[in-house]
């Protein structure tokens, strides 16, 4: 679907990344996975034009092109809802401004918080309702983009444990369900290990993709799984050790 080479990212002269090399086949759900301040977000701010690369070039469907910002939905860390719009109405910017017709857009926005358990709450305001919810809603929001790359920038890092959990549900629904193509970038290794169907780890200092791993298994997966349990510990040290390596 979309290939990236050689990309390079300086900051005050000192590489945050260089000569990257990744590409992502349609409808893998494909985790990049390193530990905080690697250099993930900027990689991701880098695919999607946010600021300039230093070197490399990026082709989508085998066209070379300048950035993916137009081709994909980035959704950060944060939600970024406005707190003076409702949920429903936050959900419909995208098309509010890409002009489309607002009165199918707002159904669409309907069916999609029914489907991802919003129903009820299209008039709250986000401060109104809970971190997992206002996540939902940010996911509603990428899907009312309607591309078919969807960018994850730590998407669940700020939420609890059970509210994660229900949340993962919702990101392999946006695959199976929607055909989407994710890439997901995270520091947590169990929840790579559930959702990814490509695995890569980063390096750090300067971030680069060390190696790909291609899980098998039926999604959702579950860590009663030796071999998810093994492959856990190996990841583990695998991170670990380039930490060690570069402190
Ligand atoms: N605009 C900037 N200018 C200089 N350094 C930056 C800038 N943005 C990020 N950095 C640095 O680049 C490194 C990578 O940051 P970031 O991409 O946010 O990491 P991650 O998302 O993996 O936690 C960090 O050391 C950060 O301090
Ligand atoms: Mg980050």
């Amino acid at each position: 679907m979309f290939c990236v080479s050689g990309l390079t990212k300086d900051f005050d002269g000192k590489a945050v990344f260089s000569g990257v090399n990744l590409t992502v086949t349609r409808n893998r759900f494909a985790v990049l996975i390193g530990p905080s301040g690697c250099g993930k977000s900027t990689f991701f701010d880098v695919l999607t034009g946010v600021i300039p690369a230093d070197a490399g070039t990026m082709s989508w469907q085998g066209e070379k092109v300048g950035h993916l910002g137009d081709l994909a939905a980035y959704m950060h860390q944060k939600d970024l809802l406005l707190p003076w719009f409702s949920l429903l109405e936050n959900s419909l910017l995208p098309a509010k401004t890409a002009g489309d017709n607002l009165q199918q857009a707002r159904l669409h926005a309907t069916k999609l918080f029914s489907r991802l358990g919003l129903s009820g709450y299209e008039d709250y305001l986000p401060y109104q309702v809970s971190g997992g919810m206002r996540q939902r809603c940010a996911l509603v929001r990428t899907l009312m983009f309607n591309r078919d790359l969807i960018l994850l920038d730590e998407p669940l890092s700020a939420l609890d444990a059970i509210t994660r959990k229900s949340l993962q549900s919702l990101l392999l629904l946006l695959q199976s369900e929607f055909n989407r193509t994710l890439v997901m970038i995270t520091h947590d290794v169990d929840e790579a290990l559930l959702l990814a169907d490509d695995l890569y780890l980063l390096s750090t200092k300067p971030m680069g993709i060390v190696e790909k791993i291609v899980l098998q298994g039926e999604k959702p997966r579950r860590f009663d799984n030796p071999e998810l349990l093994l492959m856990k510990e190996v990841i583990m040290q695998k991170l670990e050790g380039d930490i060690e390596h570069v402190s």
